[in-house]
């Protein structure tokens, strides 16, 4: 399977529309979690079992990825998870998928691809556009996780959020993990591996404000 496909290409520009919240889970009241670039989603899996209080939405570009997914949700029969096919930042900038952010307490962007050539940057799925646009949409209090063992992009992210005033820096050390998406601190696939082979891992939390 191929490991990179190019957000920007045509093919992305169709889209696969979020259904409604009643067509996604169990209980549609609850806080929903997205989580950009899920691959197989077995981060989300995780989630969703220890912590049925939220509902978890994952968005992935590679579209067997998503197809695998959406399977073992049916076969598990878990209620409160949701795949969506496609690039993220088409399908949540489209204005029928608006609904959704009135339930979205926090997007995490776990490790994402890294486009290291210059060239390539524009690639990249933090964009100052997106940016500006998940200002202009998420809730007051809402929050953005990010997490890579790419300094550089890092940095990138880092500068495109907080160049944006509608989003403030959060220390992660007073950050209290049991209320949130994440309250057993589950690792990522990319993470297990990052800290197997003893790499850096560059975190940061933004609030909207
Ligand atoms: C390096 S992997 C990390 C996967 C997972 N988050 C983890 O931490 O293990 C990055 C994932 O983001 C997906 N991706 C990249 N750009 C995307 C975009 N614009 N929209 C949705 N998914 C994207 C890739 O296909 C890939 O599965």
């Amino acid at each position: 399977m191929r490991q990179h496909v190019n957000p920007l290409s045509k093919n992305f520009d169709e889209i696969e529309r979020i259904p409604s919240l009643i067509q996604m889970f169990d209980n549609s009241q609850l806080n929903l979690h997205l989580d950009i670039g899920c691959a197989a989603g077995e981060f989300l899996f995780d989630l969703a079992l220890v912590n049925p209080n939220w509902n978890y939405l994952g968005i992935e570009i590679r579209e067997r990825l998503v197809e695998t997914a959406k399977l073992k949700v049916k076969e598990r029969e878990v209620k409160n998870l949701y795949f969506v096919f496609g690039n993220a930042n088409n399908i949540l900038e489209d204005f029928q998928c608006k609904f959704i952010f009135k339930n979205v307490k926090s997007i995490s962007f776990n490790f994402p691809d890294p486009w290291f050539k210059k060239r390539h940057h524009k690639r990249r799925v933090i964009q100052p556009e997106f940016i500006n646009f998940l200002s202009n949409s998420m809730a007051k209090e809402s929050l953005i996780f990010i997490k890579t063992d790419v300094k550089d992009l890092f940095d990138f992210m880092d500068c495109t959020i907080s160049s944006n005033l509608h989003f403030k820096k959060i220390d992660n050390k007073d950050f209290n993990y049991s209320e949130s998406f994440n309250p057993n601190k589950v690792k990522t696939n990319r993470e297990k591996y990052v800290i197997v082979n003893e790499l850096n891992i560059f975190e940061r939390i933004y609030m909207k404000i």
